[in-house]
């Protein structure tokens, strides 16, 4: 799953199997990016050691959490409308206890339990380590609330359990919070300051990921690019590093190198790269190693120069045309994918024809757009009025949005004839009769079951394609992944 706001996991609940001897019930619900998803497993390996088991079923919980998105404000009324629905469940179970946790318990600290009379506890994402404690407070009937962000935590310690997952992929977090400040996003408020997590901590859970038969990681921070380890502390700091530290510290190709040289059996992929971030040394190690997935999520944000330098974000219209141009001479038909803001404030139909002209030149294999929402806080509320009107950010996002299909269709054709490394994950949703799995270049491919189990490393002949998804026949096992 290298999408990062996928809708349809959104919401997920998250069940894994039972531990023995534990009795209280937890159902936890996810919505927003890869890292809150995350995040949850790491929650529930948290509340496994306090007696948790997880369910699927609202009704029987002893205790609801929401891990919550704020990206964008459907994001939080989405939210808020389940904290409607946990409110009617409550009623017939009035010990049900509910928590808030992740980027909306972050925003609104303390407000949520006014807001929100059905909360019990809001717990921000640095602050996981403490729902223990927390919960305590609330058995002896107080609200609790920690969002204290964190210089160091990164989890690195907690072994996260699997939850809802197919056994064959998993998210391995790398880095946590950022330091960006791109002026339209809220995550720096959040999620906090930069900060990477401890290599040998990373190639552990690899190794027992990889020991317990999963085939494929994807590396994940808001900015992995950023990647910089130093014996600890914040990503802001490594100016006062001694040389000692800056000797030998591990930026992000020197950790990619070594989880791919590690487990070569393993195939990586890693999410998301911010262009002004990604150097040409991460594009060296794709291209060494065979495990490393050909595929980039290179989010650009709008085509117009003059809105990037608006939306603080680091380069221009060219040099992000020139970083993919590197890609496609260092990688050769490496994927490219991004994400696309419509109506940022002040954009205007010039600009907005440079995002179309932008993405004409790249012809993205897949992307994720959205229409501007102003997040309060963030310095493009405080300093510029949201003023591009709701029809033209509609219009534009449907604009955008075709433009992005027929790239799509057209990417993907290129596979039509060719044979691709597909790994199976799952059986095909439209036909049982066939297996569902994703070529390194993450598009999705469904071809007849045979004796292929999920797993499975499979050579497949793409004989047929829609928009978005290769069909073919199997021709054999795969060597590579
Ligand atoms: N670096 C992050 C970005 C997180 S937000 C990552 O790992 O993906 C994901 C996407 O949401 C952004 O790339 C941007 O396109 C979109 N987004 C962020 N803030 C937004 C806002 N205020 N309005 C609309 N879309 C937004
Ligand atoms: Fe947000 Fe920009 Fe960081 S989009 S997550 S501030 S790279």
């Amino acid at each position: 799953m290298e999408k990062i706001i996928d809708e349809k996991t959104q919401g997920n609940t998250l069940t894994l199997e039972p531990k023995t001897g534990n009795y209280r019930k937890l159902y936890i619900e996810s919505y927003g990016c890869a890292m809150n998803f995350s995040d949850s497993e790491i929650v529930a390996s948290i509340l496994a050691d306090q007696g948790y088991n997880t369910t699927n079923l609202l009704e029987d919980a002893d205790l609801v959490l929401v891990n919550t998105c704020s990206i964008r404000d459907k994001a939080e009324q989405t939210v808020r409308k389940r904290l409607e629905k946990y409110n009617a469940v409550k009623r017939i179970n009035p010990k049900m206890k509910v928590g808030v946790l992740g980027c909306m318990a972050e925003r609104l600290k303390e407000k949520f339990l006014e807001e929100e009379k059905i909360v019990d506890l809001v717990v921000g994402p640095d602050a996981y380590k403490d729902i223990p404690n927390l919960l305590k407070e609330v058995e002896e009937g107080r609200d609790a609330v920690n969002v204290i962000l964190s210089k160091e935590e990164t989890y690195g310690d907690v072994q996260p359990v699997r939850l809802g997952g197919n056994g064959i992929t998993a998210f391995v977090s790398i880095t946590r919070g950022c330091d960006n400040m791109c002026t339209f996003c809220v995550v720096p408020f959040t999620r906090g300051r930069e900060r990477s997590r401890d290599p040998q901590s990373i190639l552990r859970e690899i190794a027992d990921l990889s020991e317990r038969g999963y085939k494929e990681i994807t590396l994940l921070g808001q900015n992995v690019d950023s990647y910089l380890w130093y014996g600890g502390g914040l990503k802001k700091d490594f100016k006062n590093a001694s040389e000692m530290q800056r000797a030998t510290a591990t930026d992000f190709a020197k950790l990619l190198d070594m989880a791919a040289s590690a487990f070569p059996k393993m195939r990586i992929r890693f999410s998301t790269s911010n262009p002004q971030d990604m150097h040409e040394e991460v594009l060296h190690v794709m291209a060494k190693h065979e495990n490393i997935c050909n595929h980039i999520h290179l989010p650009v944000q709008s085509g117009s120069t003059r809105i990037l330098k608006e939306m603080n974000r680091q380069h221009t219209r060219e040099e992000y045309i020139k970083l993919v141009d590197r890609i496609w001479e260092i990688i050769p038909g490496c994927s490219i994918s991004q994400d696309m803001i419509v109506g940022f404030p002040t954009e205007t139909e010039e600009d907005h024809k440079e995002t179309l002209s932008l993405m004409e030149y790249v012809k993205y294999d897949f992307g994720y757009m959205y229409k501007y929402s102003e997040r309060p806080g963030t310095m493009a509320a405080r300093k510029m009025e949201d003023d591009v009107p709701e029809e033209t950010k509609a219009r534009r996002l449907t604009e955008i949005v075709d433009l992005q299909q027929k790239h799509s269709a057209y990417r993907t054709a290129e596979f039509l004839g060719k044979t691709v490394t597909v790994l199976i994950e799952k059986e095909s949703k439209k036909n049982e009769n066939e297996w569902s799995g994703r070529t390194e270049h993450n598009n999705v491919a469904v071809f007849p079951k045979e004796n292929y189990k999920p797993g499975d490393f499979v050579k497949v002949k793409v004989t047929n394609c829609t928009t978005a998804t290769l069909i073919g026949v199997a021709i054999g096992f795969s060597q590579s992944n």
